[in-house]
């Protein structure tokens, strides 16, 4: 089964094998990316050496996170730097951060830790991101030896601030949020060779009641559709097939092109602009808001199988009382009704979630409220969190906090029901045949992996050598809770068979 694969290449990035296992591996979870990327500058020379100009990135947290880096990378590639994969070979080290729940901002502290005794002389030490935006020039205070401190919506002065750090200043922050600009690089050094990220809308005007996201990155801002079509255009000359459109709120993209010099596009138009480009085969996006999301998505997905047929679109709780806590401006039937609509589809398409347990006033009820929504919707993977409290955020001083091992209860029982629905729902997929773009390689031989246009990871056989980045036909021959299984299927390639 899946523990005999051991992949290598690339990292399995987002649904599949893992999903409902916990706190952790998550969109905007704490992970840091470890991958092995082609053609990296690798370099044991002291950082000081002849002033050789090198940085080291560690990325934290979601997928806009690895995003952002793939940006910060270009951008300092561009100015001739070289990337290392050691932080004591780099002159410039620099981590992006996550602080969504309290572990992760912890995690970010302790790595900064490690440099207290170790950070040689005139080695920068910067700190990007939520952590940045939330702590700020406390930051200097907790770990001295930083020296660069720059959220996100600050991104595009990094360069001018490393500069002049490298002129002799001590310490430079950028910390503003209210810019209306996008963060649009020349160029974005991308960590794989064919999905590409896409951030189409930045920051967040949601408020619901727990989250830090507003706070640290800023309000929404959206990207013109022009400038997103041209950038998915050099990706498809470029050889990538795959394309993932990103923001905390993605279906509540606004184009900003003005009326007088193009045409504005709705967000599922866009969608449908981005899939017609030639030699892109699948478009995603990630994160729905259910408020936002309507039935014009639903029909760009049943019109256009270059669409993919996966929502992910997070619930939070199945209570109506606890979502109005929340302020997700949502009821349990509105969200229910969403969930309707997007089964109504001619083409199935598959449904994910988060779910936070043991928000403040959360009772027993409502608490089986939201397991019966699971039930109800079935879904084909959820992210689940224990509540932490975040500094600024409304919910920090909200009554009746649900003491620790209660959260802990409530999160294992519901993990337990997710691992039998996925059970179940993979189950039935044995014996049926999908598309796959083949993303890892096992360091078994003939064993590869690869994500259905839903989304699911399936590890598979395949008698044939170098399959990385095409697209194979597998059929399904065993599952678990977390993963599929199956074999290639020899012949010429369908159209997606599982609908
Ligand atoms: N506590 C627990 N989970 C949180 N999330 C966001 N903020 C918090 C918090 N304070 C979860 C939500 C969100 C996901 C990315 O992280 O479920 O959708
Ligand atoms: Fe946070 Fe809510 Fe915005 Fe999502 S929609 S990023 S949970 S404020």
């Amino acid at each position: 089964m899946a523990k005999a694969f051991d992949f290598g290449v690339e990292r399995l990035a987002g649904m599949g094998v893992g999903m409902g296992g916990g706190e952790s591996e998550t969109p905007e979870g704490t992970r840091p990316s470890s991958i092995e990327i082609a053609g990296m500058a690798r370099s044991s020379a002291s950082p000081l050496q002849g002033r050789v100009r090198t940085f080291f990135l560690e990325t934290f947290g979601c997928q806009m996170n690895e995003h952002d880096s793939e940006k910060v990378a270009g951008v300092l590639l561009a100015r001739g730097y070289r990337q290392v994969e050691k932080p004591e070979a780099a002159s410039v080290v620099l981590y992006n951060t996550c602080s969504i729940r309290e572990k992760a901002a912890q995690k970010v502290f302790s790595r900064l830790g490690e440099y207290r005794t170790t950070k040689k002389e005139g080695q920068i030490i910067g700190v990007l991101g939520c952590v940045a935006q939330q702590e700020g020039e406390e930051i200097f205070a907790r770990a001295p030896w930083v020296s660069l401190v720059c959220g996100s919506a600050s991104y595009r002065k990094l360069p001018q601030m490393i500069a002049q750090l490298e002129a002799g200043n001590t310490r430079v922050t950028g910390l503003d949020t209210d810019t209306d600009e996008t963060f649009e690089t020349e160029m974005t050094r991308r960590d794989n060779p064919w999905r590409a990220y896409l951030t189409i809308i930045e920051g967040c005007d949601k408020a619901c009641s727990y989250c830090v996201v507003p706070f640290t990155r800023g309000p929404e801002r959206s990207r013109g559709s022009e400038s997103i079509l041209r950038e998915v255009k050099e990706l498809a000359d470029l050889g990538y097939t795959e394309v993932q459109l990103l923001g905390q709120t993605v279906n509540s993209y606004v184009d900003p092109t003005p009326a007088s010099s193009g045409r504005k596009m709705r967000f599922s138009e866009l969608l449908v602009a981005v899939a017609e480009v030639a030699g892109i085969r699948r478009v995603r996006f990630t994160t729905s808001h259910p408020r936002d999301f309507g039935s014009d998505i639903v029909q760009a997905i049943e019109s256009l199988p270059a669409i993919c047929n996966h929502v992910h679109l997070p619930v939070q709780s199945g209570s109506t009382a606890v979502l109005r806590a929340m302020q997700r401006t949502y009821t349990r039937d509105e969200y229910l009704e969403k969930i309707a609509m997007i089964r109504a589809a001619k083409r199935a398409i598959s449904v994910t979630t988060d779910i936070i347990v043991g928000f403040p006033g959360e009772t027993e009820n409502d608490f089986a409220d939201t397991l019966r929504l699971m039930e109800e919707v079935r879904y084909d993977g959820a992210f689940t969190f224990k509540y932490s409290p975040r500094p600024n955020t409304p919910s920090l001083k909200m009554a009746d906090a649900i003491p620790e091992e209660e959260k802990s209860r409530r999160l294992a029982i519901l993990m337990e029901k997710q691992r039998g629905i996925q059970a179940e729902l993979n189950a039935a997929r044995v014996g049926k045949r999908f598309e796959l773009l083949v993303g890892g390689k096992s360091r078994r031989e003939n064993q590869w992996s690869g994500h259905t246009t839903d989304h699911k990871v399936v590890n598979f056989t395949s008698r044939r050598q170098e399959l990385l980045g095409d697209y194979v036909q597998v059929e399904v021959k065993s599952a678990g809770e977390n993963s599929l299984v199956g074999e290639e299927v020899e012949g010429r390639l369908q159209s997606i068979v599982y609908s």
